[in-house]
């Protein structure tokens, strides 16, 4: 049986390393990290994510300022509220909760929000710095940042000689995920949709991430023996073991069978899903050093 690798507690960790840094911060210099969250429209999903959000950069000592606007804010009055969160000095991260509803040019609103305060880590000047292998000067997307912190728990930092092999290839998670194994030193594939035998592919991994979107698709048989199993994916099927018309979550790697073959994995929930979150408050906490002029945390 595979060791759990446990998320939460991981998660726990860095919030309280935030906090600390967030309180020695303010009493320094004054300065209180701000972070913006900006919801248009009325997703449930959606408000969840941004409402904990919120909450936690409160109990990480930050100014916490939610703007949540109409689903039919134009185009001109988002860019608007972009600019003045821009421009203001109290907010060290602004972050625009996606997906924006249809009407939008979503990619115009991310890459418009300043590289230093874009804690989502999105802005073509902060994904180029992890291309071109500079991980001190920008800001991670908190996500493959946070699935990185669970594999160096479990590698440390030099993966040398290792074969990582990320299933999936968005520019929110599987590239820059690709690109941080490299970075530590794996011999990296990223594979997609169109990769030929991707089972193959993914037996051959010592480290395998999984960021496909598809529940469970990852079987007993993809994984090799002694792997660490790190599962993106969150998925909500029907239980009806648990009553007509209940739900579960389960990740894009069936976790019973592949905890029988890997040696360290990943639950759903919690595993990757609290590291997000936990990150984007340490990436808040950065930007607000920076702005000091102080070293920022490490985390
Ligand atoms: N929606 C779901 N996940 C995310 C995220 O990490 N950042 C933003 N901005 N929106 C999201």
């Amino acid at each position: 049986m595979a060791f759990v690798i446990d998320g939460k507690e991981a998660a726990a960790s860095v919030i309280s390393a935030v906090t600390e840094a967030s309180v020695s911060l303010e009493g320094k210099t004054g300065i209180k990290p701000g972070l913006a969250v900006v919801i248009v429209g009325n997703d449930p999903a959606s408000h969840a994510y941004v409402n904990s959000k919120g909450k936690m950069a409160k109990q990480c000592g930050f100014n916490s300022i939610q703007h949540t606007l109409p689903e039919e804010t134009t185009q001109e009055e988002l860019q608007a509220l972009v600019d003045t969160l821009n421009a203001d000095p109290q907010v060290h991260g602004i972050l625009v909760q996606l997906p924006l509803p249809k009407h939008f040019d979503s990619d115009a609103i991310v890459q418009s929000i300043l590289p230093e305060k874009d804690v989502d880590g999105l802005n073509i000047a902060n994904a180029g710095k992890i291309a071109t292998g500079d991980l001190e000067s920008g800001l991670i997307s908190c996500t493959p940042a946070g699935s990185m912190l669970l594999v160096r728990r479990v590698h440390g930092d030099d993966l040398s000689g290792l074969n990582a092999v990320v299933i999936g290839r968005s520019n929110l998670f599987g590239k820059p995920m690709g690109l941080l194994l490299l970075a530590a030193n794996a011999t990296v594939t990223m594979a997609h949709s169109r990769t030929k035998d991707l089972a193959s592919v993914c037996r051959n991994a010592d480290i395998l991430v999984a960021a496909v979107g598809r529940a469970e698709m990852v079987r007993r048989d993809w994984v090799k023996p002694g792997a660490t199993v790190i599962d993106v994916g969150i998925n909500r099927i029907a239980a009806p073991e648990k009553g007509e018309g209940k739900t579960r979550l389960v990740g894009d790697v069936a976790f019973a069978e592949a905890s029988e073959v890997a040696a360290s994995i990943t639950p759903v929930p919690g595993g990757v899903g609290p590291m997000t979150i936990a990150m984007l408050m340490a990436n808040t906490v950065i930007a607000a050093h920076r702005t000091a002029g102080l070293a920022a945390p490490k985390f």
